[in-house]
């Protein structure tokens, strides 16, 4: 495989997407970075849609036609539909986890029974089928409770309950209503824990896995986490946030005891493993797994690498590619992303707003603007609001608390009807 001047397609079209196809194209290995379908934010000359095929069929005619050396994944969906076992199987390498791998996020119930196994913490759940089993516990346990559909609901499968009423009316949405199809027909409820959460992510080669930095996202829409849960309104990284210690012991305790889980089954992973953690009084407890570069974590994370990441990508595609790499290097400067969003998001985006930024490159005084998936360019090339997620604005500086005066003095600087974003990203507790 070409590994100088090379040609990667990065697939997917959101923030997370946008950092991706930025940091790709800084490495000295690439040539050209395109995104299909990408968004708004990155230039149409490195777009293509392949949406109007069979979107696998498309992606791999596009791979074939410009000759694309590596495909990084970037979204969930594809990677547990086997997105990897398809560009593998003809013979293009591809960044990310296999189908099978990739169930760690695709079913709730595959990701519990793999802690059990390897003896990683996570909260007291039982697995239910139907609606009256699901009461049952629902009445048994007490609140607060979370339920979770076993598969991917695009983010909204999750519900914290914390009255017996919403707790049912969770149940009945997803068991009787059938509101998520067949993902949500078996439901896993979970105890509620209490404790301060982290996002972890790993580049995994199957054995082997190397530590990005932790960060903190915000999944709630309203100040002090309150309001519905959302794709991530915010985040934070920065080298105080966990220590060096701490983040070697959760690498031994959660991260390698999974990884080597999978592989003793026969799914070695390769790609970044995402493990939402809560550290509580009663030790660390593993929230939920991903398969995949977080989002908005990702826009946070990769900005502070000073390993090139495209080394990383290449080094998880075989197993044991890591084996000799170092630690990842990471800048000491922390960065913090405030997410801009349109009115009405999560439950009913109004959209179709112009968008006015401070400038329309990329850096733009200690602060860079990526783009999510709501956003595009009309049909004169102006940018209009799009859909829920808009941008997300990352600062970086010496510390948490200059990082985030950079964040929220670009973010003020954007303008479009409607727009809502937290204004307590980062603040100190
Ligand atoms: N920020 C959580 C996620 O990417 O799922």
């Amino acid at each position: 495989m070409k590994t100088e001047g090379m040609k990667v397609l990065v697939v997917g079209s959101g923030a997370r997407e946008h950092v991706l196809w930025w940091a790709i194209k800084k490495s000295p290995r690439v040539a050209c970075v395109l995104c299909a379908p990408g968004n708004g934010g990155i230039p149409p000359e490195y777009c293509r849609n392949v949406r109007e095929n069979n979107n696998l069929l498309g992606l791999l005619h596009l791979v074939k036609e410009e000759k694309v050396d590596l495909v990084v994944v970037g979204p969930k969906a594809p990677l547990v539909d086997g997105i990897v076992d398809f560009f593998t199987e003809h013979n293009i390498a591809v960044f990310g986890p296999s189908e099978a791998a990739a169930r760690i996020e695709g079913s709730k119930m595959f990701c519990k029974d793999l802690c059990q196994k390897v003896g990683v913490l996570t909260p007291d759940c039982q697995v239910v089928y139907n609606y009256r089993d699901a009461v049952k516990v629902i009445k048994n346990w007490g609140m607060p409770i979370v339920i979770k559909a076993n598969g991917l609901c695009d983010g909204k499968g999750v519900t914290v309950a914390l009255t017996e009423e919403k707790a049912i009316q969770a149940v009945h949405d997803l068991l009787v209503k059938k509101i998520h199809g067949e993902a949500g027909s078996i439901v896993v409820i979970e105890r509620r824990v209490e404790g301060r959460e982290y996002s972890l992510m790993a580049i995994c080669d199957g054995d082997n896995a190397l530590m990005l930095p932790p960060a903190r996202d915000y999944k709630r829409l309203l100040d002090g986490d309150g309001g519905p849960n959302t794709g991530g309104m915010g985040a934070y990284s920065s080298q105080d946030l966990i220590s060096y210690d701490l983040l070697q012991c959760l690498k031994r305790s959660v991260i390698l005891p999974i990884l080597h889980g999978l592989a003793d089954e026969g799914s070695p992973y390769h790609g970044v493993l995402y493990a939402g953690i809560m550290l509580t009084r009663e030790g660390t407890q593993l929230l939920e797994c991903n398969c995949r570069f977080g989002d908005p974590e990702t826009q946070v994370v990769v900005p502070r690498l000073k390993t090139d990441i495209v080394d990383l990508m290449l080094g998880s595609l075989t197993r044991g590619g890591l084996v000799n790499f170092d630690e990842i290097k990471v800048s000491p400067r922390a960065a913090v992303c405030v997410v801009a969003a349109s009115e009405g998001y999560p439950e009913k985006p109004v959209t179709g707003f112009p968008v006015t930024l401070p400038s329309e490159t990329s850096d733009h005084r200690g602060c860079t603007l990526f783009f999510s998936a709501g956003i595009k360019r009309d049909e004169h090339g102006k940018l209009v609001t799009s859909g829920g997620r808009v941008a997300s604005v990352v600062g970086i500086s010496k510390s948490v608390q200059a990082a985030r005066k950079r964040a929220y003095d670009g973010i003020k600087e954007i303008e479009f009807k409607g727009i809502q974003f937290r204004s307590d990203i980062a603040r100190p507790i």
